[in-house]
């Protein structure tokens, strides 16, 4: 038996056993804190594998000619690596395909959507869950019912599609990102905050009447796959409680966001990811959900809320446009596939070495000079363009000239994020740039393995040497809406 006196003089007996066990587990502890970083593995054995194709530089020159220097109409066989998305490439499980094989194919009420259902109310504890094909088909039928002229729609940073719905709509899009989050080379840990004064400026500006919806993506995709801290969720709750205006959350990587929020938000540091995901969703009135991502699955999505009238009107729009309200677009297995993928998601074996390797990418990257967008996000990294190619001006493309050399030197097929998908015409029809020109390597869940990705970091690191030979670009022909998927350039 010990005596302690307290800090308020109070003398308390502490026993020797109890006195060694704090000890012991103290030690503990810090011994696991203090050992040395070990080489993150994939946590998954290899069970089905599928043949890479390899190919010449002589025969990737003719095929991006033959593209139009426009990656998107590659055919895959050509590409060696694929980083062109990470949404529907996942590798699925085994415990997923045999949930596929388990799928019960009834158009209505199959037991597979109430196995959705279930899995998706689980984290987003929302009453309406009603699942579609893919995110923008969530979006479409989210924005027509609350979109349309005259409406506002603040997000940190809108996704293409979620613009592009937003804006058919009739309704504006309009991006409201912390200052942090639009400079590439500034590190921080959530630069996909939204800047709440902002927020608060914009609505006392344009009328809260007008704002029929608040989003936040999580994590900010379009912004270099940047978390939203728990913090910043929670403030823009209370702004949109203090004007009525309901909180949508674009939930594509969730889980990234959420382990991102483990990490570096210390109130977190303990708390399971499983619960860290349900308090993100829980400030939410509602959600669209790409599948496609942290559902880990190839396809499917849904849009989830609690607002009755607006489910209403969702599940009549989700028959006209998608299928009836149990499947909604998809194959009832896919729904199996969805609900089995929302568990291993939450793995943290799995979210680390997922987050992990993002790191080792950009890192490796980094220590050789190559300018990316830092710190590095959760399913990509971001080359910044504008440091990498700074010879070529904005209207030139810079970021597709990477992409075309990345595909010619290396038959690695990556994205820009920059000039090309986001630039738009001022009323001279001069270019006018977005805030930043990126290239994104998003990668794929579970796909590749980590000699694939050090071989990718050598590429590139090979065509930043010798940047000084990488070439403006034109366009020869573009689409009305998301110019870049079709698009036709070519070298000026
Ligand atoms: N929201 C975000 C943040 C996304 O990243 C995406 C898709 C969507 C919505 C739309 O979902 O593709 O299922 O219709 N992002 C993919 C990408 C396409 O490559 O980043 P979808």
């Amino acid at each position: 038996m010990l005596l302690v006196e307290t800090r308020n003089g109070k003398i308390i007996q502490i026993r020797l056993k109890y006195l060694l066990c704090v000890s012991l587990y103290y030690c503990v502890i810090k011994t696991i804190e203090n050992t040395p970083m070990k080489t993150i593995i994939e946590p998954f054995k290899i069970k089905s594998v599928e043949p890479i194709n390899f190919t010449t530089a002589a025969q990737r020159e003719s095929l991006l000619q033959e593209a139009f220097y426009n990656p998107f109409f590659l055919h895959s066989k050509d590409v060696l690596i694929d980083f062109l998305t990470d949404s529907g490439t996942t590798a699925m499980s085994s415990k997923q395909w045999a949930g596929v094989m388990d799928g019960d194919e009834a158009y209505a009420g199959s037991k597979s959507y109430f196995l959705f259902e279930n899995a998706v109310r689980d984290i987003t504890g929302m009453k309406h869950i009603i699942p579609t094909h893919q995110g923008r088909a969530a979006e479409k039928i989210l924005f027509s019912i609350v979109g349309g002229k005259g409406k506002y729609v603040p997000n940190n940073t809108h996704f293409d599609t979620t613009r592009a719905n937003v804006e058919y709509s009739g309704a504006e899009a309009v991006d409201i990102l912390c200052e942090v989050g639009k400079h590439p080379e500034q590190i921080a840990d959530f630069k996909g905050n939204m800047d709440v004064d902002a927020l608060v400026a914009f609505i006392e500006k344009v009328g809260k009447e007008n704002i029929p919806l608040i989003m936040l993506t999580v994590t900010n995709n379009s912004g270099g796959g940047q978390p939203v801290s728990m913090a910043n969720i929670r403030a823009v709750r209370n702004v949109c409680n203090a004007y009525g205006i309901p909180l949508f959350i674009d939930a594509c990587r969730f889980a990234e966001n959420a382990y991102f929020i483990k990490q570096r938000e210390p109130e977190f540091a303990y708390t399971p990811i499983d619960e860290i995901v349900r308090e993100m969703f829980g400030y939410a009135d509602g959600c669209t959900m790409s599948a496609k991502k942290d559902g880990m699955v190839n396809t499917g999505g849904w849009i989830a809320m609690n607002n009755d009238d607006w489910a209403g009107k969702a599940r009549n729009l989700l028959i006209i446009t998608e299928g009836f309200t149990t499947y909604g677009g998809l194959a009832r297995r896919d729904l199996e596939a969805i609900a089995q993928g929302l568990k291993e998601v939450l793995d943290e074996n799995y979210l680390h070495y997922r987050i992990r390797s993002t790191q080792y990418f950009g890192e490796k990257l980094t220590n050789a000079g190559v300018p990316i967008l830092m710190p590095t996000g959760g399913h990509a990294v971001y080359l910044d363009a504008s440091r990498f190619a700074s010879h070529i001006p904005t209207e030139q493309f810079p970021g597709q000239s990477i992409v075309c050399e990345l595909y010619r030197h290396a038959g690695i097929r990556s994205v820009e994020i920059g000039s090309l998908m986001f630039g738009k015409y001022d009323e001279h029809g001069k270019h006018v740039a977005p805030p930043m020109e990126l290239v994104r390597l998003a990668i794929p869940r579970r796909v590749y393995t980590q000699s694939h990705i050090d071989y990718c970091i050598e590429a590139i690191i090979e065509v930043y040497n010798s940047r000084e030979q990488l070439r403006g670009m034109k366009l020869l022909y573009e689409s009305e809406y998301l110019r870049h998927f079709t698009a036709h350039l070519s070298y000026v």
